[in-house]
């Protein structure tokens, strides 16, 4: 068998597959305006684990928080069913043919955490789905107010590492090789998206991260772009930082504080934000929102938890991170006084204590929604 041949004509179908995402992304539909839709319809994805547990209780926050737009019509709440890893695996697609049309019929979306097979072939949902509709800007805010802690980051969260991450090379019993992807249209929207962020909260300051002293060529173009954008925002500050150094700095009291914006590759990103959301209480505490430009998709940080479900303390999982999602979700969509009850109802509630369950956590965030 010729390896090198066979390893070749596949990374020409690479780079070609990739040259024709460039296109499509530079011949892009203008934004969909998700605050003037005269009917915003929500998908609610259960997910794996404990996802259907914690989608359910977000479920009824929302209905008794939305009671009035729901009854309006307004506002949709749509079940999407069947993106379980069972389902998926039994169908060989990440995300099957059919969820992903139902899915294309809602606005937003509400996602449980989905389950990622390790090795094998079957890419991760969240993988797909950000493909699928685009969703390039990972949004995550992170804060610890009592110590000066308010970040967010905006995470690239389309290529990178990710884009072909399940389409790398091996040659048996010599070596394996994964590729990393940057381009300009998609560099320049999550730049955009953050500078965009940043002039409209006020934030006088964006730190880029990357490792461009090392990959040369992706993180290189990414920082240059990013700078490149950066001009037309003359009244924000903008820093170059490494990753390796950004997470010992996020650890560092004294400068940590200083840091509002970060915009950075997604792989950096994935690893960055896991540690800041562990900063603010934990990975269960923190919402992440998908970003694109005709969607945009809500979910809990944390992973489906399949170990809560086999012993079974499934009950006792904790839909704050969801709900923190959904108040992002609620956010995007312009519901602005709905997005901060929310918020305020879930600061009120506090963390949730170890024993008590999801149901009653749910509760005590309904009853403090004022
Ligand atoms: C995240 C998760 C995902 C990622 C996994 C579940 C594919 O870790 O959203 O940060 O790597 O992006
Ligand atoms: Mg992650």
């Amino acid at each position: 068998m010729n390896y090198v041949e066979n390893a070749v004509n596949h990374y020409r179908a690479l780079l070609e597959e990739q040259l024709a995402r460039v296109e499509r992304m530079r011949a892009a539909a203008p934004a969909k305006d998700f605050a003037h839709l005269p009917t915003v319809t929500v998908g609610v994805i259960d997910g794996d684990g404990i996802g259907p547990i914690i989608t359910g209780q977000a479920t009824r926050v929302l209905n008794a928080l939305l009671k009035d737009e729901i009854a309006a019509g307004s506002i949709v709440l749509k079940p999407i069913q069947g993106l379980t890893i069972e389902n998926r695996l039994q169908k060989g697609e990440a995300i099957p043919a059919d969820i992903l049309d139902e899915i294309k019929t809602c606005d937003v979306l509400l996602k449980g955490p989905t389950e990622t097979p390790k090795g094998g072939t079957m890419e991760s949902a969240n993988v797909a789905m950000r493909r699928a509709l685009d969703l390039y800007a990972n949004v995550r805010p992170v804060a610890v107010p009592e110590e000066g802690i308010d970040w967010i980051f905006f995470r690239e969260n389309t290529e990178g590492e990710y884009v072909l991450g399940s389409k790398g090379i091996e040659i048996p019993d010599m070596l394996t090789m994964d590729f990393k992807v940057t381009t300009i249209p998609g560099t320049k929207r999550i730049a955009r998206a953050a500078f965009e962020y940043a002039k409209r909260n006020g934030k006088h300051y964006v730190a880029i991260v990357t490792k461009a002293n090392i990959m040369k060529k992706t993180d290189g173009m990414f920082s240059a772009l990013c700078h490149e954008i950066a001009q037309e925002y003359p009244d924000i500050e903008v820093e170059d930082w490494y990753i390796d150094i950004m997470t010992a700095k996020l650890v560092d009291e004294n400068i940590r504080r200083k840091f509002q914006v970060f915009l950075l590759p997604n792989l950096y990103g994935d690893i960055i934000t896991d540690e800041a959301a562990q900063l603010q209480g934990g990975v269960g505490t923190a919402g992440s929102a998908n970003i694109g430009d005709q969607y945009a998709m809500f979910e809990a940080i944390h992973g489906s938890a399949p170990r809560m479900i086999e012993t079974g303390r499934g009950s006792f999982a904790n839909p704050a991170s969801i709900l923190r999602a959904a108040a992002m979700l609620l956010r995007h969509i312009a519901r602005v006084d709905a997005a901060a009850r929310l918020d305020h109802a879930l600061d009120a509630a506090g963390d949730k204590p170890r024993e008590m369950t999801a149901e009653a956590y749910a509760d005590r965030v309904i009853s403090s929604l004022g």
